[in-house]
């Protein structure tokens, strides 16, 4: 399926996954709206329209989804990549990185899904991505709270597919490995990223998801190295 024409929402667009998704997007002529707290900062191609964003506030997600209202009538793809990771023993965690690791990876990733989804019923077309991460497919000593949080987000996805299939939405959960993501991993710097995967080609096949036909496919997508 070509994507010409497209119009696409991206979280976590500033960095890593979500940034080099937007640049591939670009290239398959899709009229994407990236989004992120940092997202003025970031270099993109005119056509990109940049969408200030922090997924914990509510009323900045009105503000955003007022702002996408009045650029377009309609949003085909979805692709939730906004998360923060936090490697740490559980009893050094404090509530606040609780808070901020449920409210970025699983809450916010869910109001955003539910802004676009309102949207799509409409149309009753759509494919919704919710990037999760192996870490949701499995646990992690140092990884609790991160762990937590990917699994609800996992639920969620697999939930919603259910109920959006009968609104011709497709909804599908990607669960990359670790990803050469700088940003990401700020929070633990002695952590080895070298063999970690390029967000390239992780976004590479992203693309490749949304161009295939969910009649065949499945619509869940494992991306690890060999
Ligand atoms: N890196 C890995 O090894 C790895 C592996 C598996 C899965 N993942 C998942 O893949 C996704 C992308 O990660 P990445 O590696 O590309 O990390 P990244 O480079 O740190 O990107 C994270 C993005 O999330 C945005 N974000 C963080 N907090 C936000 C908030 N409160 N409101 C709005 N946006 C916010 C950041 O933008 P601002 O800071 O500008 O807001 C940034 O654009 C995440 O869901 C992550 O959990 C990562």
């Amino acid at each position: 399926m070509k994507l010409t024409n497209k119009i696409a929402v991206v979280t976590g667009a500033s960095s890593g996954l979500g940034k080099a998704l937007v640049e591939l997007l670009v290239k398959e002529q899709v009229k994407v709206f990236a989004l992120a707290r940092s997202i003025e900062k970031t270099k993109f191609p005119t056509a990109v329209i940049k969408i200030p964003l922090n997924i914990r506030d509510l009323q900045n997600i009105d503000q955003a989804f007022d702002l996408i209202d009045q650029k377009t009538k309609k949003i085909d793809i979805l692709v939730n990549c906004a998360g923060r990771g936090l490697v740490k023993n559980f009893e050094d965690i404090t509530r606040e990185e609780i808070m901020d690791i449920f409210g970025i990876n699983l809450k916010g990733n869910i109001y955003i899904a539910q802004e676009v989804y309102k949207r799509m019923i409409l149309k009753k077309y759509g494919h919704i991505i919710n990037v999760i991460s192996t870490s949701g497919l499995k646990g992690r000593e140092a990884e609790t709270i991160y762990c937590a949080s990917k699994w609800g987000l996992r639920g969620f996805t697999e939930s919603l597919k259910l109920a959006a299939h009968a609104h011709n939405i497709r909804v599908s959960a990607v669960y990359p490995g670790g990803m050469k993501s700088e940003n990401f991993w700020k929070i633990a710097p002695q952590q080895d990223i070298s063999q970690y995967m390029d967000p390239i080609l992780v976004a590479k096949e992203i693309v490749n998801l949304l161009k295939s036909d969910y009649s065949i496919l499945p619509s869940e997508l494992v991306i690890e190295r060999n």
